[in-house]
């Protein structure tokens, strides 16, 4: 993977994950079947009554257009096992349970609204009869594992893995990017997990990028990949890896899960998820944020309510995120900054401390100004040369450019600052 070959990614810098699945039905949090431990014969039965007349790809692929994202990843295929497409390998999919292929759906509407085509898959599956039983498995209690793992074959499980991968980055057009879950070698509570060799991840991975050359897929197979993704956290910084840096994603939940989960109303809100997008883009990384649709396939009023209030942000805003990176200036207390070519970004998190002060930008700024309505920003700068002060206001050091702030927040999630860099800085 060349760095030009990620360029698309790191300037989108904002992506919509969409979990869906029968899961979706039970709408209980998509790891339902192994929480409550169904039984495979039990949770067949969301496959039977499995109907997402509302799932309609293009409307989500356009609410994440209006949000500002610039690519969207769909389940292909969870936990679980239940495949969104017309698979040949398997009778557990969306074809055999309703007629249609979701993903085929979900890629061509994507590429209609100009956004980038993302599959998830799982390498893990619960309802495969050679998948064996582990730590995270619905029958892990069942009885002893030896016993119940007997006629369990593991690289019969591989071909099915590998075959239906192919079978997805073979009829669907360019995908742009792979989004592989998860990895477990340690296992849990003394059961076994699985790690890159129960995928045969190597072999996977070679058969991902000889499949779709230009595609970026993410890490967890156990083997490393393109980029780091971290889960419903953000990281401190920008992350490396042996002290390079690295592409990373932080991947983040609505109310903390990624399915359907009706009775959990603990939403974050559009603010909140703009600084967590901003946060990602001043440490150099990307935002996945998810959506889960619900058991008809709609998107929820809550999740489009948020993408839509994200929306208003970004159409004033997207500049200071799309295309957008870290700054070498040290953002003052209560910002982020962001930097895109000759302007920083200056994202006011808090309000009411009147002044800003940005020590050293001194002579090198042309000018400042609110990026939602593109007013003056008054500003003092003293030249530490010529001085017979020897402070800015508010104390600061020679060198300090000070904004002045007006009295009245302007009235969008948080206010950027556009400040605009003099010739070589
Ligand atoms: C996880 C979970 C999962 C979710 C995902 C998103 O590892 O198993 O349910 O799909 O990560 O990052």
């Amino acid at each position: 993977m060349t760095l030009a070959q990620t360029d698309w990614f790191t300037a989108a810098r904002f992506g919509l994950f969409v979990h869906f699945g029968l899961y979706s039905v039970a709408a209980r949090h998509e790891w339902v079947m192994t929480r409550e431990q169904i039984p495979l014969n039990e949770y067949e039965r969301y496959a039977q009554v499995f109907d997402p007349d509302r799932f309609d790809a293009r409307a989500i692929a356009r609410a994440a257009r209006s949000a500002g994202m610039g690519y969207a990843v769909l389940t292909t295929k969870h936990h679980d096992g239940f495949a969104l497409w017309n698979s040949g390998v398997s009778d557990y999919t969306s074809m055999q349970a309703c007629g249609r292929d979701l993903v085929a759906e979900f890629a061509e509407a994507c590429r209609a609204e100009g956004l980038r085509v993302g599959f998830y898959h799982s390498v893990i599956d619960w309802h495969h009869p050679d998948f064996t039983i582990d730590c995270h498995h619905p029958r892990r209690e069942d009885g002893d594992l030896t016993e119940l793992n007997s006629g369990r074959d593991m690289a019969r499980y591989r071909e099915y893995l590998h075959a239906q991968v192919r079978e997805l980055l073979t009829g669907y057009g360019p995908v742009d990017y792979l989004f592989y879950d998860f990895t477990y070698p340690d296992g849990m509570n003394g059961l076994p997990g699985k790690g890159a060799q129960d995928w045969d991840a190597e072999a996977l991975l070679a058969l991902t990028r000889e499949l779709q050359p230009g595609i970026i897929v993410n890490d967890r197979l156990g083997i490393g990949g393109d980029l780091v993704t971290p889960e419903q956290y953000q990281p401190d910084g920008p992350m490396t890896s042996g002290g390079v840096p690295v592409l990373w994603e932080a991947c983040q939940t609505m109310n903390g899960s990624w399915g359907y989960d009706r009775d959990n109303l603990e939403f974050k809100s559009a603010d909140l998820l703009v600084r967590m997008l901003v946060d990602s883009v001043a440490k150099g990384g990307n935002l996945l944020l998810n959506v889960g649709p619900d058991g008809r396939g709609a998107l929820t009023p809550q999740d489009s309510a948020t993408l839509a209030e994200i929306g208003t942000w970004m159409d004033l805003h997207a500049q200071s995120v799309i295309g957008a990176g870290p700054s070498e200036v040290p953002p003052p207390p209560g910002t982020a900054l962001t930097r895109r070519d000759d302007r920083l970004y200056l994202h006011l998190l808090t309000w009411a401390f009147g002044h800003v002060h940005l020590p050293g930008l001194a002579g090198k700024v042309r000018f400042a100004r609110f990026l939602h309505d593109g007013s003056e920003v008054a500003r003092t700068e003293f030249d530490p040369g010529q001085q017979a002060w020897n402070t800015t206001p508010g104390g600061q050091p020679p060198g300090t450019l000070t904004l002045q702030l007006p009295t009245i927040r302007p009235d969008v999630l948080h206010p950027v600052i556009e400040i605009i860099l003099d010739g070589e800085n």
